[in-house]
């Protein structure tokens, strides 16, 4: 058995807990959270509180620490766990800064303490089954990708005053998801202008955003996102691997390359029947249905495997850095309504 602590028991920590004593080669051993509704829900799974992460570290010496926190808080707790040399899965973001970042991916290299970064889409079936197809070529070189997430969150999602404040709002809490996905699948991004906005929520953090984004291998894209319109166009929907939204089949993210366009979720490959073919002929429609496993079990899975040092994180600190600086530079290039370079926002935020 693989004994994890979960530290952070609310939205999604709480879905972690379940996942968790569903799992046949996972024990949860721990919860630690400071509300007194946590320590209710502990005692209903029968599972020891604790107030504070440092003590249950030290009494429990968990296998591996699932870290479910408010982004602010990331940083102290991943270091408390690396300094133990406990695995962890932090929740993304990794952190809510790159400094924060920075000095999490730095402290886990040298400790050679495995981190493993929550972006649990590249767990997903659909995303593995593109990320299959880009590689085998199928698409060709990528030319230009264009993406969506437009989804409305009720109001009092913002009752938890963290998601309101810098280091949280839909970029850190959605986007970077998304960003994630587009580094994973299309390669590595060089730079990106981008509109942001605040005026339908009121918050000081951004509820909607427009994008244009030069990738490293020339690639192009656009993407769209917003905490605050009502559509079907977002991976929670249209994967159907969301953990608490309805699946809305259809398409959010459109890859189209020389060869072939590829559509996800709804996994469908648009290309010509044969080389000489162009716009004027029809294209010919295949349907590249996934596997059917879930992806926040599949997460798991790996995540014990991380812990026992049998698998090498899939989504690295330094990677989970690597998709912050790219959400960051969102938040920066709508601010100073410029262009910003990735790699120099991760250089400038490198202590020295
Ligand atoms: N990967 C995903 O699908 C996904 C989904 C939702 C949230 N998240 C991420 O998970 C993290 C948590 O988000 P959430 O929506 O569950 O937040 P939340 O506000 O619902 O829960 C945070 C929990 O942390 C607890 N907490 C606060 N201070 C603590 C401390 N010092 N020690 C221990 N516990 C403490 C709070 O009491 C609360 O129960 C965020 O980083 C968020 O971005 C990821």
């Amino acid at each position: 058995m693989t004994r994890l602590a979960l530290i952070g028991a609310g939205l999604i920590g709480r879905e972690h807990a379940g996942l968790i004593t569903a799992h046949p080669c996972a024990e949860l051993v721990a919860i630690c959270d400071p509300s007194p509704e946590s320590q209710q829900y502990a005692a209903t799974l029968g599972v020891p509180h604790f107030p504070k992460w440092d003590g249950m570290l030290d009494q429990v010496k968990p296998d591996g620490a699932i870290i479910a926190l408010p982004n602010q808080l990331h940083e102290p707790v991943a270091m408390s766990c690396i300094s133990r040399n406990i695995a962890c899965l932090i929740e993304k973001p990794i952190a809510e800064s790159l400094p924060s970042a920075w000095r999490i991916t730095l402290a886990a290299e040298q400790s050679g303490t495995p981190v493993l970064v929550g972006h649990q889409r590249r767990h997903s079936p659909d995303i593995r089954a593109a990320k299959q197809t880009i590689e085998a070529g199928d698409l060709g070189p990528l030319v230009a990708v264009n993406g969506m997430t437009l989804f409305d969150k009720p109001n009092d999602y913002f009752n938890a005053e963290w998601r309101t404040k810098a280091g949280g709002g839909v970029l850190l809490i959605n986007l970077i998801h998304d960003i994630d996905v587009l580094r994973y699948l299309v390669g590595e991004i060089e730079s990106i202008r981008a509109f942001t906005s605040s005026a339908t929520r009121g918050f000081e953090v951004e509820d909607t955003a427009s994008l244009a984004i030069k990738f490293e291998n020339g690639t192009l894209g656009t993407f769209v996102i917003s905490d605050s319109a009502v559509s079907p166009w977002a991976w929670e929907y249209t994967s159907g691997q969301a953990l608490y939204h309805p699946n809305q089949p259809g398409a959010c993210l459109f890859l189209a390359g020389r060869k072939a366009a590829l559509s996800l979720s709804d996994m469908y490959l648009w290309r010509h029947a044969n080389e000489h073919e162009h716009w004027q002929h029809p294209l010919v429609r295949e349907h590249r249905a996934p596997e059917r496993s879930l992806t926040y079990v599949n997460q798991l899975d790996h995540f014990i495997e991380v812990a026992h040092r049998k698998a090498a994180p899939l989504i690295s600190a330094r990677d989970g850095m690597s998709t912050l600086a790219a959400t960051l530079a969102v938040s920066l290039a709508g601010r100073e309504d410029r262009s910003v370079s990735v790699a120099e926002l991760l250089a400038e935020a490198r202590p020295s």
